[in-house]
């Protein structure tokens, strides 16, 4: 059944000139990307984020989340962005201020054409340095016979995926952007997350003490369903380009 936009929801759209968009893995799922938490298709669903996504977990075994996030990597490069990237990109150009946050690694945003995107977790098609965090160029990558590859910068030091492991700190630039952006919204959109893991989950919850209105698009209800002045129980390929279209 096509969705309708709720009453009042243009009336904000159109009143509006200082958006944020919080995005999360259920925006990349129409276009092939599993998300991480949704029941029998989530990544966490079948494999521990301890022995996957932490420091320590590549300390122990590096190889074997090498190996997983390769796996990651050649799956994100066959997929391509959906309408509801691209409806981003269009709100992207309407609104005068827009930040978009988003917390996949996947570039499908940029891929689409969104301009104005902070990476909150990283990018997964990045290489970095597990001892400086230096960058480490792909050519190094590609070329090396190593698994994982040993890194240019530090003896000790291995390539490392450029994502935010659990227990690791967020780009502070981009956290401090986020925020900001969260504080002086009019509208906040919360797009795909299951607003669970932290500082992230926090920036919708942010914008409504500053007086936002909240739109959560999520096909299921989340902590945040109750708080936002608008919940649509729908897809981002189904409601965005629906919002994109109301802008006038
Ligand atoms: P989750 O997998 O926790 O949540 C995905 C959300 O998207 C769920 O609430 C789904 O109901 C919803 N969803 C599924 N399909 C959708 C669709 N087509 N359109 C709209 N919504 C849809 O993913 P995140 O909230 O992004 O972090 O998880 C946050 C972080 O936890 C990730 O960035 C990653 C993960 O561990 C790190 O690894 C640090």
């Amino acid at each position: 059944m096509p969705i309708k936009l709720p009453e009042g929801l243009n009336t904000a759209l159109n009143n509006a000139d200082n958006v944020l968009v919080l995005t999360g893995a259920g925006m990349s799922a129409e276009s092939g990307v599993p998300t991480f938490r949704d029941a029998q298709t989530g990544l966490w669903e079948k494999l521990r984020p301890e022995d996957l996504a932490t420091p320590e977990a590549f300390q122990r075994n590096p190889k074997m989340v090498w190996d997983w996030y390769e796996e990651r990597r050649s799956n994100i490069h066959k997929v391509v962005p959906h309408a509801g990237h691209f409806a981003l990109v269009e709100m992207e150009r309407h609104f005068e201020h827009f930040l978009l946050a988003t917390q996949n690694v996947d570039s499908l945003h940029q891929q689409a054409g969104s301009k104005q995107v902070v990476e909150l977790h990283g990018n997964i098609m990045l290489s970095i340095c597990s001892e400086t965090g230096k960058p480490i160029d792909d050519e190094w990558i590609t070329t090396s016979t190593d698994t994982p590859p040993k890194s240019p910068h530090h003896p000790l030091g291995l390539a490392r995926p450029g994502v935010v492991w659990f227990g690791e700190g967020l780009p502070a630039d981009f956290l401090r952007r986020a925020t900001a952006a969260a504080r002086d919204c009019d509208i906040c959109f919360s797009i795909g997350t299951s607003t669970l893991v932290q500082p992230a989950a926090s920036l919708p919850f942010v914008a409504l003490d500053s007086g936002a209105i909240v739109v959560e698009i999520n096909p299921v209800p989340t902590a945040l369903s109750t708080q936002a002045q608008f919940s649509l129980q729908a897809t981002a390929a189904e409601a965005l380009p629906l919002i994109a279209a109301a802008l006038t």
